[in-house]
């Protein structure tokens, strides 16, 4: 771990972040930030994981120094009903924050080929850039914000490779990830007041206008078993993904399917 930089101190100075912890290697940054004392506005971030996690128990892949991972721990006062719009908060936020970015760097983008693939992929062309794995205690209140974000990587492992992309194979562009990074952070702290205040309504909105997937044929995975070709009728303020199969419907939570379709 290396000292308190500048680069630590304008997280701390600019954004609700009040403890920055920077590691050159780390197994996982959500695992090493549940064993920090402090619970509330830290920031874990690092260069390289070794057990990267991603949901549903698989592997997040990074090539070493390419790519932004990192995990927030926040106390969030927010009844058991609505912990899903933590997901949506942070989701549309960061995707928003990675839109102004490229922009603010000049970088070629058609914003409508980025979008949301529920709950929490940001896709941009039917590829996926950056994925969120949100762990929490409900009981005490404690969330664990995971966010990795593909920007310098250009290759990936045949198992992912067609389905993922970066914000470099994107744009052809490298970017400076302490840059976007601040970038990020900045953003969630000047949206942070939607949370705090229970603007739900809002942050659902915001969400669901980057979620394309309404009207959308998927294949889904249910139990080990495969459906295929269902309907999405709709995404629900309480996070559930309403879906038509063989004229039933149904309403399922992120965690019990799998979507396979990008
Ligand atoms: C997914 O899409 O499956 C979730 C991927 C989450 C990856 C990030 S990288 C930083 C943080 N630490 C982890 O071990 N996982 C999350």
């Amino acid at each position: 771990m290396s000292g308190t930089s500048e680069f630590e101190k304008e997280i701390i100075s600019k954004t609700f972040i009040e403890k920055v912890l920077h590691f050159d290697r780390l197994n996982s940054t959500n695992d090493y930030i549940r064993t920090v004392p402090e619970k509330d506005n830290v920031l874990v971030w690092t260069d390289y994981q070794t057990k990267g996690k991603g949901r549903f128990d698989r592997v997040w892949e990074s090539e070493p120094n390419k790519n932004l991972m990192f995990s927030i721990k926040k106390i969030f006062k927010i009844r058991p009903e609505n912990i899903f719009s933590l997901n949506f908060f942070f989701t549309y936020f960061i995707l928003e924050s990675i839109l102004d970015y490229l922009c603010s760097r000049d970088s070629y983008i058609n914003e409508s080929d980025f979008n949301i693939k529920w709950p929490n992929d940001l896709m941009c062309n039917s590829r996926k850039f950056c994925g969120m794995l949100i762990e929490s205690n409900i009981a005490k209140g404690e969330f664990i914000i995971g966010v990795g974000i593909n920007v310098n990587q250009t290759q990936f492992s045949k198992e992912i490779d067609s389905r993922s992309t970066s914000l470099k194979k994107i744009t052809g562009q490298s970017f400076e990830l302490k840059r976007l990074l601040l970038q990020i952070l900045i953003h969630i702290s000047n949206n942070l007041r939607l949370l705090n205040e229970g603007e739900l309504d809002e942050i659902f909105k915001k969400w669901n206008s980057k979620c394309k997937m309404k009207g959308n044929h998927v294949d889904y995975l249910d139990n080990g078993l495969i459906i295929q070709n269902a309907q999405v009728i709709d995404i629900n303020k309480d996070g559930s993904i309403r879906i038509k199969n063989e004229g039933e419907i149904r309403d399922y939570f992120s965690g019990e399917i799998k979507i396979l379709t990008n």
